[in-house]
């Protein structure tokens, strides 16, 4: 294999960091061969602190009105195709109850900007869940808010905040999103939840339209420098309704790729292995985990509603065999020798697996 890429995946698996130029040297090599080596490192990064032990979060899509139109994004305002729901917080709490039996034991709240869904009423919910599982962790992933509605959210007892930052370029930032969103006020809104003692989640999208190498290598820079306790990333997959129809998807090598990077760059950090990976490859989740993720996110939301929170084309789980999604991820994992936890499946800092 290339040998000036292997050394800097060993100067990663050894430091945790590499410069601006030599991340984007490394992201242009993705030989197989190359990536086996990453992967077998970030595997072994992944193995002392997390063991085989992989994660789970119960993902709530609670509603899917938007008062933004995020070019990418098949909720986005200006689709008036897309069939509008909510939940009811009763209907919420259900699929808690459920998610609890099942052994989740944090929920992620996920939506779109909904303003139905004022500060009161997201406090409430999340006091309601917090009342009724006060073994679990609440995570809200609901988009840019203030930093009084993040306080007021925090005190409610909601424990983590997932705010995919998209894309640490202001002129990539510029070619998703409309004018009146910015990379500035992503970026703060992180900086806030992160003051206020939410463990935080950034991310990006893997192969987004404009993307280039030197996009990743910044992607990479800032999560470093913010130092999460979670990275989501997974594939840009198009949409058919929005402007990003005709635009090709983000690949499974380059994202599990990312995927053995991040790990190196944070030993520590809570990895997803998205439901966007396990769309475009049938073992994309399964292979991310092998890649060095170490948490995976079944729907918890009701199967009436899963086919409208359509945020790109052919997304898995959403048919009538979705309420199995549990016990199919359990067997997944199982099948490459991992097992799914009963657990918070909080951030350690610890770096050494003792349980
Ligand atoms: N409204 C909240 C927010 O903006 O953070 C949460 C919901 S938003 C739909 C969740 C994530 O979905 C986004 O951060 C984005 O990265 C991802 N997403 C949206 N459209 C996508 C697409 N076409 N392909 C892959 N991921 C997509
Ligand atoms: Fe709002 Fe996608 S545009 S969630």
């Amino acid at each position: 294999m290339n040998t000036a890429s292997k050394k800097l995946i060993d100067t990663l698996a050894e430091t945790h960091t590499l410069g601006r130029q030599a991340l984007l040297e490394l992201l242009q090599d993705t030989s197989a061969e190359t990536a086996q080596y990453l992967f077998a490192k970030a595997r072994n990064a992944r193995h002392r602190v997390y063991g085989h032990d992989v994660y789970m979060r119960g993902l709530i899509e609670f509603t899917n009105f938007c008062k933004n139109d995020c070019y990418y994004c098949g909720i986005r305002r200006s689709n008036a195709q897309a069939q509008r729901y909510r939940l009811t917080p009763e209907q919420i709490l259900e699929c808690c109850d459920a998610g609890y039996e099942l052994g989740f034991r944090t929920y992620v709240l996920q939506g779109g900007e909904d303003p139905y869904f004022t500060d009161e009423r997201i406090a409430t919910l999340v006091r309601r869940i917090k009342q009724r599982h006060p073994d679990c962790a609440v995570t809200l992933s609901i988009g840019e808010k203030s930093r009084e509605s993040y306080a007021l959210y925090r005190a409610a007892g909601a424990d983590r905040y997932l705010l995919r930052h998209e894309t640490a370029n202001a002129a990539h930032y510029a070619k998703l999103h409309p004018p009146e969103l910015s990379l500035e006020n992503r970026k703060r809104c992180l900086r806030n939840l992160k003051a206020l003692g939410y463990q935080v989640g950034c991310g990006f999208m893997v192969g987004s339209p404009y993307q280039t190498v030197e996009c990743l290598a910044e992607d990479l820079l800032f999560t470093k420098e913010l130092n999460p306790h979670m990275v989501g990333i997974g594939p840009f997959i198009p949409q058919h309704q929005t402007p990003f129809a005709d635009k090709p998807a983000g690949t499974l090598e380059q994202t599990l790729f990312l995927l053995g990077v991040l790990r190196l760059l944070l030993p520590n950090v809570l990895l997803p292995a998205t439901t966007a990976l396990g769309t475009i490859h049938p073992q994309g989740r399964e292979l991310g985990i092998l890649a060095g993720a170490n948490v995976v996110m079944p729907n918890l939301s009701p199967v009436s509603v899963r086919k409208k929170y359509m945020l790109y084309d052919n997304k898995i789980c959403t048919g009538e065999e979705a309420a199995e999604c549990r016990l199919c991820l359990a067997r997944r994992m199982e099948r490459i020798g991992y097992q799914l936890t009963v657990s918070r499946g909080d951030y350690l800092h610890s770096s050494s697996y003792s349980h």
